[in-house]
């Protein structure tokens, strides 16, 4: 009975011993729309994201190969890992293995000082888009 009294102690001391700031914010701010080049995926190597815009908005990938997380890079079809060699299209999507999963989107929102936060706790379709002008 002690014992489970001891251990409840416990779990209660170490509950408020983790700070609420502990927790993982997975939200980054990366900069304004304006800042990354048009047509082409620019590599953030602090947030291992490749941020892509076009005329009509962006889209945030994993730069982290669904293998075993290696950083790929751009290639003419998308995506390359060199670890392994598997490779995407620029749509995600697997073109060869080993890796079986497509690389995940990430939720792109926008600060009410317009700047674009990347949300990488949620996934999105490939096609989602932060429009240029919502
Ligand atoms: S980690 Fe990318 S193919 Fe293995």
């Amino acid at each position: 009975m002690a014992s489970v009294a001891g251990f409840l102690v416990f779990l209660s001391l170490f509950r408020i011993s983790i700070p609420k700031s502990s927790r993982m914010d997975k939200r980054i701010k990366i900069g304004k729309p304006g800042s990354f080049p048009l047509n082409d995926f620019t590599y953030m190597a602090a947030y291992k994201i490749y941020v892509y815009r076009d005329n009509s908005g962006m889209r945030v990938v994993s730069s982290n190969c669904t293998h075993l997380g290696c950083g790929i890079e751009k290639s003419l079809e998308g995506f390359q890992c060199f670890c392994h060699g598997s490779t995407y299209d620029k749509s995600g999507n697997v073109i060869s293995g080993p890796a079986l999963k497509a690389l995940p989107w990430y939720r792109l929102y926008k600060s009410t000082e317009g700047q674009v936060i990347v949300d990488m706790a949620k996934i999105v379709d490939s096609e989602f888009k932060l429009k240029a002008n919502p």
